[in-house]
């Protein structure tokens, strides 16, 4: 099972990402999530994209490529997995599109998540997230049991520095300007799943499992 979560910023890709890799068994490869743990322990990748991610750019494709291709190659990847926050520009899917060739591998669908800017607005200047086990929460959609505390770890949530409204403002021209051409690359192979996500978490997952059909793990 190998599917693209698609959308842009605060569409509810990683919202969504952890129920269908909790449900159906595969690992979920987020690489702003990768990105930003490399950040946090100080790492030359964590430096280099520090820079671009707290302005809201996008990290070079050479890295971001590579990065990929040294994750989907480890062994939990064997039997599937979801790609988070990748492609994001016709190179890097045409990219992938070779690498998976070679690989053997076949990418079932792209679910693209797509929600109205002003709602867009809305999720990410609300979302706390959790450095430590990095569960994502909203302060009025989807709000943790204490004010400001992770429910599952404990730990004091946090803002993300690229929720700050001028970088919301880069990401989304960003997602105009690089990555929306990426839907008619995969809309012209047959892959493009639309998801209207203007909706509750629940009710986007169940129009999630109608594409995805019955998990067989979980
Ligand atoms: P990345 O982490 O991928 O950020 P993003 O694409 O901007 O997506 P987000 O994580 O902001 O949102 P999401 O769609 O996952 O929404 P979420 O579920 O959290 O990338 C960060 C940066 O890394 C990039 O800007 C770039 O610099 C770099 N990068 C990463 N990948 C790259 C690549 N391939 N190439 C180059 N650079 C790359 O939900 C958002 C909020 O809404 C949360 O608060 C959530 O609780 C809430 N919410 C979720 N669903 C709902 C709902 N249905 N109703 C109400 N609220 C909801």
């Amino acid at each position: 099972m190998v599917y693209v979560l698609f959308g842009p910023p605060g569409a509810g890709k990683g919202t969504q990402g952890a129920r269908i890799a909790a449900q159906y068994g595969v690992p979920t490869i987020s690489t702003g999530a990768i990105f930003r743990d490399n950040v946090a322990a100080g790492t030359p990748l964590g430096l280099v994209a520090k820079d671009y991610m707290s302005r809201g750019q996008l990290v070079p494709d050479e890295i971001v490529v590579q990065l990929v291709k040294d994750r989907i190659s480890e062994p939990d990847c064997a039997g599937g997995f979801l790609l988070d926050g990748f492609p994001r520009t016709i190179n890097q899917a045409e990219i992938l599109e070779v690498m998976l060739n070679e690989a053997g591998v076949r990418i079932d669908g792209v679910l693209d998540f797509e929600v109205d800017e002003e709602e867009l607005i809305r999720r990410l200047s609300g979302r706390r997230t959790c450095g430590k086990c990095g569960a994502t929460y909203h302060i009025e959609a989807v709000p943790p049991r204490k004010a400001g505390i992770c429910d599952q770890c404990g730990s004091e949530l946090e803002q993300r520095a690229d929720d700050m409204p001028e970088a919301i403002r880069t990401r989304l021209r960003e997602y105009q300007a690089k990555t929306s051409p990426v839907l008619a690359f995969y809309r012209e192979r047959g892959l493009l799943r639309e998801i209207n996500a203007n909706a509750t978490p629940d009710e986007i997952y169940a129009r999630v499992e109608a594409i995805l059909g019955p998990a067989t793990v979980g």
